[in-house]
């Protein structure tokens, strides 16, 4: 395995893999690895000859109050980490190397399916990963990208550029991996408190309870509601609890699958999960 963290750099040794044809997975990161970014890798090691991981804290997708600055760089640990899973180069480009020191005048805006759930309380933070990964796209050049579906809305931003713009990549989604608790692991599960980490699995307890709801025919609006209760009363403050299709669009009655969707602070953290409900008629 080996590092990189310059562009030129990454750029020389994919050359001859490039020349031989090989095929090209890329997983993109922020770093401090888990094994949902692993699932990704084990993904990628499958189906590519040559994998390569990009840990890179993106400043231009985070909002002026988030945690850009706290986020946790462990490049070490994350190295060893990458090292079990046969990742074969590990990308690592400062944010100068990234974005230079001139000012940025484009920027890749994906209407519609950004204008609601994260979209709503972060502004400006789809373009913001949507700039990143075409860049890094462009700098890899790969065949497979991996994504979590963890981060279900952005997975639907990235498909919808590669589509909308032709990039000749094939975009991979890969399930969301939990702790036994059933908490979505995240990077962000760190901050949590002793206490806040007990609380947190409630996120979803309360989408599996939903799920029974709805496949009792318990109308959608107020399986939404009694999440928002139950979560509430275990003293998450709610973003949002919403359900949409596959393709994000809005549904009203459970009539084909859907996906749930969590966003609710606990203490500081604000955390996100979903659930997909298959629909059987
Ligand atoms: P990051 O939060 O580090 O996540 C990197 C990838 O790991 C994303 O595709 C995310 O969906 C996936 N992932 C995170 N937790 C997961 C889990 N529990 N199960 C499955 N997959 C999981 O997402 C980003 O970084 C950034 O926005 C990025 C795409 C790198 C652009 O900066």
């Amino acid at each position: 395995m080996k590092l990189e963290t310059t562009i030129q750099g990454l750029c020389a040794s994919l050359k001859s893999a490039r020349a031989e044809q090989k095929i090209i997975g890329f997983v993109p990161t922020m770093g401090n690895l888990h094994q949902g970014h692993l699932n990704l890798v084990r993904e990628a090691r499958k189906k590519c000859d040559v994998v390569v991981v990009s840990i890179f804290v993106n400043p231009i997708q985070f909002g002026p109050n988030e945690d850009y600055d706290s986020y946790p760089r462990t490049l070490e640990q994350d190295s060893q980490l990458l090292e079990t899973v046969g990742c074969d180069y590990i990308f690592a480009p400062s944010v100068e190397q990234m974005y230079g020191n001139k000012p940025r005048l484009t920027n890749i805006s994906v209407s519609n399916i950004t204008a609601d759930l994260c979209g709503l309380q972060r502004p400006g933070h789809f373009d913001g990963v949507a700039v990143v990964v075409t860049k890094l796209f462009n700098i890899v050049r790969p065949d497979y990208a991996f994504f979590g579906e963890k981060d279900y809305q952005q997975l639907a931003v990235i498909r919808q550029f590669v589509r909308d713009l032709n990039m000749p990549i094939d975009v991979v989604g890969v399930p969301i991996a939990r702790a036994e608790d059933g908490l979505a692991l995240s990077s962000r599960n760190g901050y949590l408190s002793e206490e806040n980490r007990q609380i947190a699995p409630m996120i979803y307890k309360t989408l599996k309870n939903a799920e029974q709801e709805l496949l009792q025919a318990k109308p959608l609006d107020e399986v939404l509601e009694s999440i928002k209760v139950a979560l509430t009363g275990a003293g998450f403050i709610v973003d949002y609890v919403e359900a949409r299709s596959l393709e994000l669009q809005k549904v009203e009655t459970f009539n084909q699958d859907v996906v749930l969707f969590v966003a609710a602070k606990i203490g500081a953290t604000r955390l996100i999960d979903n659930l997909q409900v298959k629909y059987i008629s």
